[in-house]
């Protein structure tokens, strides 16, 4: 059989990167090859985002390429999935007549048998039916490209319907998944050379409350921390509401979970952070992040912010800076507020003009990188273990790894060390990266 070839093209969150990579791997049972190559491509996935007004234009624009090149390439079979595609389902053939196929969020296992309809027929298809249980894809072996970091997906969904976010619509209720299921996914991983799992959800916190046994967050990390094959376990995403004093003990006890948690706070105003229906207080965010740096004082801090949300004034835009001046993150995503159809907030009044949203965004990214700045420029001179990744983005001759912190590190060293954690002597910090000398595990020494 001559060989098919897909092209994936991904937006938006971590999420959608792990679907792409499951994607692949679907397809691959189907004789289609992974390539980088658009124009060699038989079959593109453009796998979409609609959290943001920015991430759906990225989308349409991608699309519009894919428009020409199916006017020289006409058997070129073009699919969209994603949030978007949940969103508009066939309505994506009224705009985009070229689209050859539309598949939702919980539709992801029947894409082989949906490809294999248009090669068929050469028909349109569209599947975007809701299911109450996402159906399981069953692949659980990690590509073979030599990574040693994978995502693992925990649970699916969102219940909390955070005024401005169109999540919930699209990716349906939250569902987790089982415990032993996972955990013999991250074995089978582990038993493929990953080290380091991401365990992903959209609110890992409230893990195990759709389960009919007792087991929630903490406890499932415990449980994974305890298979031999795994280094480095980390999650993302969290909700201040739900973050426990058992997920905080955690990071004290874990040896092999990571010191850094992405807590979005998404705004220092309480007014706004009940409009946004968040449940929380600046108060309550803060003592949170007091009990995390009190149970492990290395911990580092992420979190998202949203300026402009409507009805956010200049005072409220100043009580963010003020919570970010109190806690430092070490890093930060900032977003204009985009307006989302179907979302609470869509309907209320006062929305902010874009010259404001963008101005308050600006200042608040300078502050941000004055306080990234800091804190690589405070690693400077410590040891950090670093699991190494692979070569360094930049250079062949240097590889590269993060720390627990979730810093990338440069250095050279022999790329035989992928999949080890060595330790790694900082001597110099950027915006975005640190730099290195790498030491021997007896002393401090060179290698
Ligand atoms: N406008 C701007 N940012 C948004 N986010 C989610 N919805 C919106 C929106 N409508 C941001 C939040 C969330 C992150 C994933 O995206 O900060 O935490
Ligand atoms: Fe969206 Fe809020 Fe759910 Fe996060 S917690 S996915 S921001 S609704």
């Amino acid at each position: 059989m001559q060989d098919k070839y897909i092209y994936i093209k991904t937006f938006g969150c971590q999420m959608n990167v792990h679907d792409s990579e499951q994607i692949a791997e679907l397809m691959k049972d189907q004789g289609y090859r992974v390539t980088d190559d658009e124009k060699r491509a038989d079959l593109v996935i453009v796998n979409t985002c609609s959290i943001r007004a920015k991430a759906e234009q990225k989308a349409y624009s991608t699309l519009g390429r894919f428009r020409r090149m199916k006017e020289d390439n006409p058997s070129m079979i073009i699919g969209v999935g994603g949030c978007l595609a949940q969103q508009l389902g066939t309505k994506f053939f009224k705009k985009l007549p070229y689209l050859d196929l539309v598949f939702g969020t919980h539709n992801i296992h029947r894409l082989p048998e949906l490809v294999r309809t248009v090669e068929r027929t050469g028909d349109r298809v569209s599947e975007t039916t809701f299911h109450e249980t996402v159906p399981s894809l069953g692949i659980v072996t990690p590509p073979s490209n030599g990574n040693i970091c994978s995502f693992v997906t925990i649970m699916q969904g969102c219940n909390n319907f955070c005024a401005f976010c169109v999540v919930p619509y699209l990716r349906g209720r939250e569902e987790s998944r089982l415990p032993d299921a996972i955990i013999e996914e991250i074995r089978c991983l582990t038993d493929n050379d990953i080290r380091e799992v991401t365990l992903l959800g959209q609110n890992v916190n409230s893990y195990g409350k759709t389960l009919p046994d007792d087991v929630d967050f903490s406890q499932l990390l415990r449980k994974i921390a305890d298979i031999d094959g795994v280094r480095r376990i980390r999650f993302t995403t969290s909700h201040p509401k739900d973050l426990s004093e058992s997920l905080v003990a955690c990071f004290a006890d874990i040896d092999k979970l990571c010191k850094h948690i992405h807590l979005p706070v998404q705004s220092g105003s309480d007014n706004i952070l009940k409009k946004m229906n968040r449940h929380y207080t600046v108060d309550d965010y803060l003592d949170k992040v007091d009990k995390l740096r009190k149970a492990c004082p290395e911990i580092s801090l992420s979190t998202d912010i949203i300026v402009g949300f409507p009805g956010e004034t200049e005072k409220d835009f100043q009580k963010t800076i003020d919570l970010m001046e109190k806690v430092r993150f070490d890093s930060s995503f900032s977003f204009k507020y985009s307006r989302r159809l179907g979302t609470a907030a869509a309907g209320f009044d006062n929305h902010v003009p874009e010259d404001a949203k963008a101005k308050r965004l600006s200042i608040l990214q300078s502050l941000q990188e004055r306080h990234m700045i800091a804190s690589n420029q405070a690693c400077v001179g410590t040891v950090e273990h670093v699991l190494v990744e692979g070569y360094s983005k930049n250079s062949q001759a240097d590889i590269m790894g993060r720390t627990g912190s979730n810093k990338i590190v440069n250095f050279t060293g022999d790329i035989e060390k992928v999949g080890t954690i060595v330790p790694v002597k900082i001597q110099k910090a950027y915006t975005h990266s640190l730099r290195g000398e790498l030491l021997t595990r007896k002393g401090d020494e060179r290698c």
